[in-house]
């Protein structure tokens, strides 16, 4: 099947970005650690970041054409103000895990709204790059049931 793992503002910065917050792994290993998973597994997993909110909108609405069964999701910003985002997934109803490298809990208290977070099958929040992993082991255990 196919998995889209989508990104928003600012996380292409990932690496260099405040490393203390987010570490030291860029997006790009990210997206190839989660593509050789996903491969693996007999899925295809396309890794996609924009900074611009219409363009993370046009890309759920594309998974939705094309098909996406599993959308792995850090809003990054977004996650506390866009009920634009929020309404795409609502249209498309693909089932998403909401996925934040920093534990949004731990931070300022406006980080602890978020618009996804009810509407997500789960939230994987403060265990880093490694959250996107286990955001995706999970979302295939859904697609496949156990290995
Ligand atoms: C983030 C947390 C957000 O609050 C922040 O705006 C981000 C990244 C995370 O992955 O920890 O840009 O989504």
């Amino acid at each position: 099947a196919k998995i889209l793992c989508l990104n928003g503002p600012n996380l292409n910065l990932l690496g260099s970005r405040e490393p203390t917050t987010y570490g030291r792994e860029t997006l790009a290993s990210i997206g190839s650690t989660l593509s050789a998973s996903a491969e693996a597994a007999g899925h295809e997993l396309q890794m996609v970041q924009s900074n611009a909110e219409h363009a993370l909108i046009d890309a759920i609405h594309q998974a939705g054409a094309d098909g996406v069964a599993y959308i792995l999701f850090n809003p990054a910003a977004f996650t506390h103000t866009s009920i634009a985002l929020r309404d795409a997934l609502l249209a498309v109803s693909i089932p998403f895990i909401e996925v934040h490298l920093s534990n949004v809990h731990a931070r300022e208290s406006f980080r602890a709204h978020s618009y996804f977070s009810d509407i997500a099958e789960g939230v994987i929040s403060g265990l880093g790059a490694q959250g996107y992993s286990l955001a995706l082991a999970a979302a295939l255990h859904r697609l496949d049931g156990p290995p």
